[in-house]
């Protein structure tokens, strides 16, 4: 059993003289009898105490509790109680002040040497755990702080990202807006070349040539930068649903009469409209965007005289559309990725296009909260079909 260095506090003499000559026979070193409170903690600031043995009942101001908890407070070291009374009330007392052990007066010697082990392993176990504690603490101070600054750079990546994105899309909107005046005074002067050269003019035949193949570049140039323009503002999430009433037969006659106008393969436009009421309610450009999009693709891309039949149904607040054509279908590796932004499929041949068509239909779908579906066999045809709910 290991010695210790012990501060006796209790304020019957006897009782203390006892006690020493108890424990000094088991090799401790007794360091003081205080018989007061203030008396054991005036000594214990002159000498170091491994433990002290405490009476509850005391004399003076503080009794064994108070001057416990000063104790434990100023010196972190096992105190064992020496008690008479063995009542609910003390025992209660004696627990909140979370002492090491407890010895009933009279004790046995077994008994008290029983009991100052059990306060030292007590106050061994709890300093360990408290230890333990304190690394755990600071491993979660750490981790804390860790990840704060990885959030923190996180954060600044982020807005970094945002920034880069908002320069990119404000670069994208000056650039093809600051082409489009051009293009516009190009498009027209084309258009008076035209006009002159249906006058009588020796090179009459080349001028028109000419000014034709200006006139479609240009009209490329611009659906291309209506494209990027379109991008630049769904990029932003600023395609917003605006409804609004329409007449029917206007807007898709509309839509028919610019696909018709670009068709320079004979393909032939049927139509079929089936239970569709006098106007709807929609937004119109959106729906101008899917329509003119498919119908021009289901033209684009059918072989010479093919046939597309374009057929419009409403049932129950829903709109399904279906374009149809017999033309050079979509091979089955490519069409999943039939929807991403500059996709053309490698049967296209010299059929020009810039791939964001579809692309475009796509997000107008999603805007208006439909759906698209695609059936295509390369060689035979393609059907796009399209629900739009209406209201
Ligand atoms: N009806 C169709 N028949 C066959 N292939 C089609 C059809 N519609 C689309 N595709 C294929 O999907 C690709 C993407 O179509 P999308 O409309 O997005 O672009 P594009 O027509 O090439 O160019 P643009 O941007 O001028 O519309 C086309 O290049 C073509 O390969
Ligand atoms: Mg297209």
């Amino acid at each position: 059993m290991l010695a210790l260095k012990i501060l006796i506090v209790e304020d019957d003499n006897v009782s203390a003289l006892l006690l020493k000559k108890a424990l000094e026979k088991n090799h401790h070193e007794i360091m003081g009898i205080a018989a007061t409170g203030e008396e054991a903690l005036d000594i214990m600031e002159e000498v170091s105490v491994e433990l002290v043995m405490m009476d509850i009942n005391l004399g003076g101001e503080l009794d064994g509790i108070k001057t416990t908890e000063i104790i434990n407070e100023k010196f972190d070291i096992p105190v064992v109680y020496l008690t008479a009374s063995s009542d609910e009330e003390t025992l209660q007392k004696i627990a909140g002040t979370n002492p090491s052990a407890y010895v009933i007066k009279p004790f046995n010697i077994r008994e008290l040497n029983m009991m100052i082990e059990l306060a030292i392993f007590k106050d061994k176990k709890e300093k360990e755990l408290q230890k333990l504690n304190n690394e755990l603490e600071e491993k979660v101070r750490q981790r804390t702080a860790d990840l704060n600054e990885a959030n923190k750079g996180l954060k600044k990546a982020l807005e970094k990202e945002r920034e880069i994105g908002e320069l990119k899309s404000k670069i994208v909107q000056n650039v093809s807006h600051g082409f489009k005046t051009p293009l516009t005074s190009i498009l027209s002067s084309a258009q008076l070349l035209q006009i002159y050269s249906e006058k009588d003019h020796p090179m009459k035949g080349k001028l028109m040539k000419h000014s034709r193949k200006i006139e479609n570049s240009v009209r490329n140039l611009n659906n291309l930068l209506t494209s990027v323009l379109f991008f630049g503002k769904a990029d932003a999430n600023k395609i917003d649903y605006k409804p609004s009433r329409f007449f029917t037969a206007a807007f898709f006659n509309e839509v028919i009469d610019v696909v018709k106008a670009n068709n320079d393969k004979d393909v032939t436009l049927e139509t079929s409209f089936q239970d569709v009421p006098k106007t709807l309610k929609s937004d119109t450009d959106l729906l101008y965007q899917v329509f003119e999009n498919l119908l021009s693709n289901a033209v684009k891309y059918s072989k010479n005289k093919g046939k597309v039949l374009f057929s419009v149904a409403v049932k129950d607040d829903m709109m399904i559309a279906k374009i149809e054509d017999d033309g050079i279908g979509i091979p089955e590796k490519e069409q999943s990725q039939l929807f991403d932004r500059f996709f053309r499929a490698k049967n296209v041949g010299i059929t020009e296009g810039s791939g964001l068509g579809l692309s475009i239909v796509k997000k107008c779908i999603e805007v208006l909260k439909g759906e698209i579906t695609v059936e295509s066999k390369a060689g035979k045809g393609s059907t796009f079909t399209v629900n739009i709910p209406i209201n």
